[in-house]
């Protein structure tokens, strides 16, 4: 498969989508600016925020300062869930817009399907119109799963998404999404590739790593590039943010590809606040706090974590 930072992606629209994109959760302010200048200057062509990101305004800034044509940048923003239904979507489209302070984004996703049936149909035809008044270029969803495609497309059979972004690493390959997603022609985004630097001391991960002389950061990202699917690593640390992009001077073998689907755990982290908890106590070398965490997780949420990394399961352990 040969690919390069300037790979793109056919979309059912017929426009083309940067195969790789900066993620910018939680990089805001003047690290968050710094962060999209990086990447720009090294090649990406694509960021991905979001309005509960609150950056829209930093995506806006950095695109300025880097001095690029505005159309050779992919920007993506999403609907909070508090948006959905077609006024509340349809305002906070023109919010958006304002605080980008450019004319249009590239693509809009409904962030995610939760608000229930009626009210994200509703907000689907907020975004149908605001395409059509040029607001934003492509339209798409995050967070769908087979059933919430299956709603949409039944509804609006004249216009699908282009994109569902969702999570989507060799630790949650999402098979079922991802099939229904080829079926109808839409575009898989993953979210959470590295899943959040969490799982990078794997040790098969780290022999993947080492056979390619590559890190296991760059392992993740090149394993879900040769699935065919645009991905989104996050970072606002320069070295890293370069380092990220430099996926394209090697090819994961077949054997290779088969070991990194084998550490599929069914599981996500990203929606998931018990994770999130437990990244959290990781953080405090305080063995007091792995004991009060072991108390409060689920056993299936420690499973779960568990399988993740060899590494962090003698950790919880501790009494
Ligand atoms: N649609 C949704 O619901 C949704 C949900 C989650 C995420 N997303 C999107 O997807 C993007 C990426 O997902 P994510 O932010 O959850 O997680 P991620 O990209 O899997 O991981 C980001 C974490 O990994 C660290 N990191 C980055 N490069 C690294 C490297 N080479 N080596 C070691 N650690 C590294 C980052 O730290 P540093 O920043 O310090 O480098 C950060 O803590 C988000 O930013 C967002 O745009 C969407």
């Amino acid at each position: 498969m040969s690919l390069s930072l300037a790979s793109t992606i056919r979309l059912n629209d017929g426009r083309a989508l940067p195969r790789l994109g900066l993620g910018v959760y939680l990089s805001k302010g003047a690290e968050g600016i710094t962060a999209i200048c990086t990447a720009l200057e090294a090649g990406y062509r694509h960021i991905d925020s979001a309005a509960f990101y609150d950056n829209e305004k930093e995506v806006g800034e950095a695109v300025h300062k880097w001095g690029g044509e505005r159309d050779s940048v992919w920007l993506t923003s999403k609907i909070w869930d508090s948006d959905h239904g077609y006024e509340r979507c349809s305002k906070a489209v023109d919010r958006s817009l304002k605080k980008l302070g450019l004319p249009s984004w590239d693509l809009m996703l409904l962030h995610s399907p939760n608000p229930g049936k009626a009210a994200r149909l509703e907000a689907w035809r907020a975004l149908i119109d605001a395409k059509k008044a040029g607001k934003v270029r492509s339209i798409g969803v995050s967070n769908y799963g087979v059933h919430h495609i299956q709603e949409l497309l039944e509804a609006f059979p004249q216009d699908p998404p282009a994109v569902n972004q969702i999570e989507l690493s060799p630790f949650f390959q999402r098979a079922s999404i991802v099939a229904e997603c080829a079926k109808h022609d839409i575009v898989v985004e993953s979210y959470s590739p590295l899943g959040k630097g969490a799982f990078v001391d794997l040790p098969e991960l780290q022999d993947i790593a080492k056979k390619y002389g590559k890190t296991p950061s760059h392992i993740l990202i090149r394993y879900v590039l040769q699935k065919d699917i645009v991905v989104l690593p996050k970072s606002v640390n320069p070295d890293r943010i370069k380092a990220n992009a430099d996926v394209y001077g090697f090819e994961l073998d077949a054997e290779d590809m088969k070991t990194l689907d084998g550490f599929e755990t069914g599981s996500g982290i990203t929606w998931d606040r018990q994770f999130h908890a437990c990244l959290l106590a990781l953080a405090l070398p305080d063995a007091c706090c792995y004991s009060q965490l072991r108390r409060r997780l689920e056993p299936q949420t420690l499973d779960c974590i568990s399988s993740y990394s060899a590494h962090i399961k003698p950790r919880l352990s501790r009494p």
